[in-house]
């Protein structure tokens, strides 16, 4: 008998439940509290792992309890969200999406886990790879935006960066993707609503950021909480078995979303804690966070029969198995020595994620970077250092984040400073004095948009305008700020439908949430230290009625001809995005050319890029593909490779891409964004 083997004979069930029962210590609240945290439970067996606690000597002591005072002496497994970060506080997710640069998605989850491990930690519920068309739902902040290669690569990198080459490594976490699946598709982007939709969309757009994340290795999936075509993900045999362990050979554990086991209840489809215990288990779930429903369900559901004892014991097999990966058995305390806290090195990363990350989505004349000195720094969002974390500030410190105030004051700028009103009260009386800072300005920055808390988890929007009376106070700036450029900087989980916001500025920078060193960030850019480089990977819609809006659909067979009314369109919207996706700008001025193929399998791509404008820069090119199949349609685009180029004033490169073969009649399209317009094309 192996060891694993030996081990599990000698547990009692309530010791089998405990290492299938992960429960919640109060170090963030990230969902109900339903099952207060006892060390009682740990030193009897009945909690086996724990979420929301860090801190190497909080950590250290608890897994004392369990190795030291248990009978079994089996290790906790301790996780916790760091989702773009953990001390040292990255751009959201979403905005680091737009950096297109796998090095720089690697090397921020490399840095996560290492605080996270310096913290006690062993595994992390990220990446969150939920693809998303609908920015009315606030987890879109979360995830990789709206295209599935873009959120495959994500999956690679993250895996990579939070896992090491080795789980065993004192640096790696265990990373969870979540959630498994198409979570990003609810109802009308209303939070934890219903998904409905084909298999075929299923398999094209949604599962392959999971099959990229099962493919590098990822020890853990979360299930989504919602329901997937009538039925839930907690317990859908078919997706959880099936797909994930069976097609794609997923053999870690399935850990479920918070107290998600007990909802199965309200989603009806269980009439008790037992019989949601016993739907889940049957379906793979291996950790029940939060519920309870394994530990006071499973013991009920097996004298009912509903699950063997076989089952609960493959389950425990799994769980333990990664405490063994991540070398828990050996040396429960080798992670957590010291305590994790920002360095230089982690801020300098996040100085240059942060600024790669902003995205300049327009730039009338030229006013960016900025020659004006003289600046008056308005908007609510100004000065607000601890808004800069986003939605997932992991344990990063609101004392140690960078607002933009500070950040233009330490680039040499002579700042004055109103925030003209909050970001989301009626109290308009700041207003009058907001204005008054214009005079005497050579240039106006109008920071405006969402609270950290407006995105991310149970954050739904159904308008996506600027909060509050923010529009309000844009409105008076332009009014008085008589031919002085107004520059708009704009935060937020997702991207906004602000229109006019757009037209009437000067300059705009969708900054989204950069993380704790936002102000230097956002300094480095406007100053023009750094070219903006970031592009939107999620389109921007004009209205919310366009929502959902993306680059990849089918093609109509009346796809819309002004010339003619019988065509698909809005009476009152254009078809297209505000901003499509992959826009931004940057300080260079870029042509493409000679767009070429290599015959070969994979196929070779390659197009020139010239920078004629007078400032070295980043440009970022993207391959798309329009198949054609007979008795099939194919999207009118879907990306197959994105590419970065930086070149100096005058110089000229060549951007390289590789294509697997394709099936039937293609064209292919090479740009810096999913304008049609804006790309060079050819058949292949
Ligand atoms: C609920 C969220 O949906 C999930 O993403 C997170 O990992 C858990 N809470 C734990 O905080």
């Amino acid at each position: 008998m192996g060891r694993m083997d030996s081990l599990i004979a000698e547990m009692t069930l309530t010791e089998k439940l405990g290492q299938l029962t992960m429960t919640a210590a109060d170090y963030a609240v990230t969902g109900p509290v339903v099952t207060p945290l006892s060390e009682d439970a740990i030193r009897s067996g009945i909690i086996g792992n724990l979420l929301n606690l860090y801190g190497a000597e909080a950590t250290r002591r608890i897994q004392k309890i369990a190795v030291e005072e248990s009978r079994l002496h089996i290790p906790l497994l301790l996780g916790f969200d760091a989702i773009h970060g953990q001390r040292t506080v990255f751009p959201i997710p979403l905005a680091e999406a737009g950096v297109f640069d796998p090095t720089a998605w690697e090397a921020t989850a490399r840095m996560a886990a290492e605080e996270c491990a310096g913290d006690g930690l062993h595994m992390t519920f990220a990446p969150m790879l939920d693809v998303s068309r609908d920015p009315r739902w606030g987890r879109i902040a979360e995830g990789p935006g709206e295209d599935p290669f873009v959120g495959s690569a994500i999956a690679r990198a993250k895996v990579r960066g939070f896992q090491s080459s080795s789980l065993a490594d004192v640096g790696a976490v265990a990373a969870c993707a979540k959630h498994y699946v198409a979570y990003g598709a609810v109802t009308a982007g209303r939070e934890y609503a219903a998904t409905d939709m084909s298999e075929g969309m299923l398999r094209e757009v949604y599962l392959p950021p999971f099959r990229a994340a099962v493919e590098a290795g990822v020890a853990s999936i979360m299930p989504a909480f919602t329901d997937l075509n009538g039925v839930p993900l907690t317990a859908n045999a078919f997706l959880l078995q099936d797909v994930l362990r069976g097609e794609l050979g997923f053999d870690g554990v399935l850990v479920s979303d918070y107290h998600a086991v007990a909802e199965l209840l309200n989603h009806g489809i269980a009439s008790d804690l037992a019989e949601a215990a016993a739907l889940a288990l049957k379906a793979g779930l291996d950790i029940d966070m939060m519920s309870d429903g394994y530990r006071l369900g499973l013991p009920v559901a097996l004298e009912r029969g509903l699950v063997a004892m076989a089952d609960i014991d493959a389950a425990v097999r799994r769980v333990l198995t990664l405490k063994e990966r991540l070398d828990l058995f050996q040396d429960p305390y080798r992670r957590g020595r010291t305590d994790a806290g920002m360095t230089a090195q982690s801020r300098a990363l996040a100085r240059d994620v942060g600024a790669r990350s902003l995205v300049l989505l327009k730039n009338g004349a030229n006013v960016l970077p900025l020659a004006a000195r003289k600046i008056a720094l308005i908007g609510p969002l100004a000065d607000a250092s601890s808004e800069m974390r986003g939605p997932w500030g992991g344990a990063g410190r609101p004392e140690d984040c960078v607002g933009v105030l500070q950040g233009l004051t330490e680039a040499g700028l002579d700042v004055r400073h109103a925030p003209g009103v909050a970001i989301e009260t009626d109290d308009v009386s700041g207003i009058a004095a907001a204005l008054g800072l214009c005079a005497d300005a050579d240039a106006i920055i109008l920071c405006l948009g969402e609270a950290l808390l407006m995105s991310g988890e149970a954050a739904s929007r159904a308008y996506l305008g600027l909060p509050g009376r923010q529009q309000e106070l844009a409105d008076a700036v332009f009014e008085k700020a008589a031919g002085k450029p107004v520059i708009v900087v704009l935060f937020s989980g997702r991207p906004l439908a602000v229109p006019d916001l757009v037209s009437r500025s000067d300059a705009m920078l969708a900054a989204w949430f950069p993380g704790c060193d936002a102000g230097h960030a956002i300094a480095d850019v406007l100053t023009g230290k750094v070219s903006p480089g970031g592009r939107t990977p999620v389109s921007w819609p004009r209205a919310v009625g366009q929502i959902p809006i993306f680059f990849g659909e089918r093609p109509s067979g009346r796809p819309f001809n002004p010339a003619d009314h019988f065509t698909s369109h809005y009476s009152d919207v254009e078809n297209t995005p505000l901003f499509p996706f992959g826009y931004g700008l940057t300080y260079g001025d870029f042509k493409l050319s000679n767009l070429r193929v290599e015959p070969g399998e994979p196929l070779t791509v390659k197009v020139d890029v010239a920078n004629h404008g007078a400032r070295a820069a980043e440009e970022t090119v993207f391959l798309f593909l329009n198949q054609k199949k007979p008795g099939v349609t194919r999207p009118v685009l879907e990306l197959k490779g994105f590419g970065k180029i930086a070149l100096t004033p005058s110089d000229q490169g060549t951007v390289t891409f590789t294509l697997p073969p394709t099936a039937g009649r293609a064209e292919l399209f090479v740009g810096p964004n999913a304008d049609f317009r804006s790309m060079l094309s050819l058949s292949i």
